[in-house]
């Protein structure tokens, strides 16, 4: 009898870790697989319809320059002067700073030489992430994620004057007579795009940030309507795969139907036909 109960005790323990064992390979799994779904699944959608602006480019060719790992707070602080050391980028933390600013204007140089100073290219120049003290970067802390950005040349707008309703710059870089324009990275392609002309990227989520460009206002208008479009046709093709994939019976809806999308375009041009073109570029970015 005792002998018999022992042994079925040892049966009990030997499923139990049989179980925890299987849980264990399971909870694995999961993680593996919602791993490899977030790294090795493209995020890219296909079947989107491209779309461009039918205004003539202000720009023939974009210059862009990526640094490894520069901070947007170091790099605008001035030394010394109003100018600071590095007068072409506006910087000065460091000597190796002030090599990168030296080799961009040898860069440009070139580049004007090389295609006789026609005043067509436009140059823009940031960095790929920040960096803490300790050189690390990748938790997302501010001073990892925040990058300078220096755009100039065809197509460009000069500096604005410093304005009440913008975000002020701190003393030290020497630039609070001048209007500070912060965008997020996802919005530079369609400002690259719309420099030279050519069609917003498909998958683009960016809004293009029209300050930064020197064209007039009706261009501009068309140019933000070609954004819309393209955002529009996106969400359409995403809105049609979420259909067609998740069962009818999940409550979540996409809150925008075609009905609205047409009101919304309609306004728009409208407002285009109209003359009214910054109240057009005003309804687009909201
Ligand atoms: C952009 O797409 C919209 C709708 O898909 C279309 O009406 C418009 O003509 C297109 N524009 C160009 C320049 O292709
Ligand atoms: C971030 O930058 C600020 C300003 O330079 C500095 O005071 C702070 O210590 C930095 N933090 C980290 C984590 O690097
Ligand atoms: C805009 O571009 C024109 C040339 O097309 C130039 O003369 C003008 O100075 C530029 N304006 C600004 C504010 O950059
Ligand atoms: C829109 O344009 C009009 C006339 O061009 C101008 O008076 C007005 O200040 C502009 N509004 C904005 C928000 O830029």
């Amino acid at each position: 009898m005792n002998y018999f109960s022992h042994e079925f005790t040892t049966k009990i323990i030997n499923l139990k870790m049989a179980f925890a064992f299987l849980c264990g390979i399971l909870v694995h799994m999961i993680c593996f697989v919602s791993v490899s779904d977030i790294y090795f699944r493209s995020t890219v959608v296909h079947g989107i319809m491209t779309n461009s602006s039918s205004i003539e480019a202000p720009a023939r060719r974009v210059v862009f320059i990526v640094c490894d790992g520069l901070r947007a707070d170091n790099f605008f602080e001035a030394i010394g002067t109003r100018e600071g050391n590095t007068p072409y980028l506006r910087s000065g933390f460091s000597d190796n700073l002030q090599i990168v600013d030296r080799n961009v204007k040898i860069l440009e140089d070139k580049i004007e030489k090389l295609y006789n100073y026609d005043k067509k290219t436009c140059y823009i120049f940031t960095a790929d992430h920040g960096m803490t003290h300790s050189g690390s970067h990748g938790t997302g802390h501010p001073n990892e994620t925040k990058v300078p950005l220096v755009a100039w040349g065809a197509g460009i707008h000069g500096p604005r004057s410093a304005n009440q309703n913008e975000l002020s710059s701190p003393t030290s870089w020497g630039l609070s007579h001048i209007g500070r324009y912060d965008i997020n990275s996802i919005d530079l392609a369609p400002l690259l795009a719309s420099l030279i002309g050519i069609p917003f990227p498909a998958n683009s989520m960016g809004i293009l940030p029209h300050v930064y460009l020197n064209v007039t206002e009706d261009q501009l208008s068309e140019i933000m309507l070609a954004n819309t479009h393209q955002m529009l046709a996106q969400y359409r093709r995403k809105k049609e795969i979420f259909e067609r994939e998740i069962p009818s019976f999940v409550l979540w809806k996409f809150p925008f139907n075609h009905k609205e999308e047409t009101r919304l375009i309609k306004m728009i041009h409208s407002y285009i036909q109209f003359g009214k073109f910054n109240k057009s570029v005003s309804i687009i970015v909201c």
